[in-house]
């Protein structure tokens, strides 16, 4: 692999020194084989600019906290190597979460609301006992642990049309959630309780179908279908409630 030497364009503002209004600052770094972002951005911290933020914990594609615009498009650092990128590099933090500072964005917030919002916890009568396994077939539980590989990065909600212009807006990472209960054969929810939280535009009809969802999604989660999923439930309770 021929030598590269990459420039990055990197975000810049600290909201708490507001006076110093935001920037794109330019570094240069010498690639090297099989760098990632993550590898590159610790190398400029590490020899050309301790102030720089971002977020890293797992390095993994686990934990999703490395989520930035990647030239322009939703990605975790990571999991992107430079050799896939151009020699110019745009890093900024990602729209619609709460600035902390540089690259780094606090999505804690918005997804603790999101699992307040949907109460994501299996909702049961029956007391829990351990010894006791609760068995479900293996097609229910492979649906199950398809939501679950959720890994909470924003990305899906960064690139979302409707998220960056409505701030109610739910997105694709709570419709996934609520889809993932609603498969759950454990959880007693009546229907009728999560279309009282996502029935309305700011749930399932405030899409409008751009797929940006499904096309930026690391884990590759079918975020579409998990929509189409929890509309046709949806349309299947009222036609059934006509129907009485
Ligand atoms: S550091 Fe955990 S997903 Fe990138």
């Amino acid at each position: 692999m021929a030598e590269r030497l990459l420039t990055f364009s990197v975000f810049r503002y600290n909201p708490l020194t507001p006076e110093i209004p935001p920037r794109l600052q330019e570094y240069q770094l010498e690639e090297t084989m099989g760098m990632s972002l993550f590898i590159a951005l610790n190398r400029l911290r590490e020899e050309q600019d301790p102030s720089l933020m971002f977020d890293f914990v797992c390095r993994a594609a686990i934990c999703g906290s490395c989520a930035m615009l990647i030239n322009g498009r939703p990605g975790l650092a990571c999991k992107t190597l430079t050799q896939d990128l151009p020699e110019k590099i745009t890093l900024m933090p990602l729209p619609v979460f709460k600035l902390v500072g540089d690259l780094s964005v606090d999505t804690g917030v918005w997804f603790r609301h999101l699992n307040v919002r949907t109460e994501a916890w299996i909702h049961t009568g029956k007391v829990f006992n351990p010894q006791i396994e609760e068995r479900m077939d293996n097609p229910t539980a492979q649906d199950i642990y398809d939501a679950e590989r959720c890994i909470e990065c924003g990305c899906c909600i960064a690139g979302c049309a409707t998220a960056n212009m409505r701030a109610d807006f739910m997105g694709a990472a709570f419709l996934n959630r609520i889809a993932r209960f609603m498969i759950d054969p454990r959880d007693e929810r009546p229907r009728a309780r999560y279309f009282e939280v996502v029935g309305t535009d700011a749930g399932v009809f405030g899409c409008i179908g751009l797929m940006a969802c499904d096309d930026l999604c690391p884990m590759e989660i079918p975020l579409q279908g998990q929509l189409a999923f929890v509309r046709r439930k949806m349309a299947q309770m009222a036609l059934c409630c006509k129907c009485k």
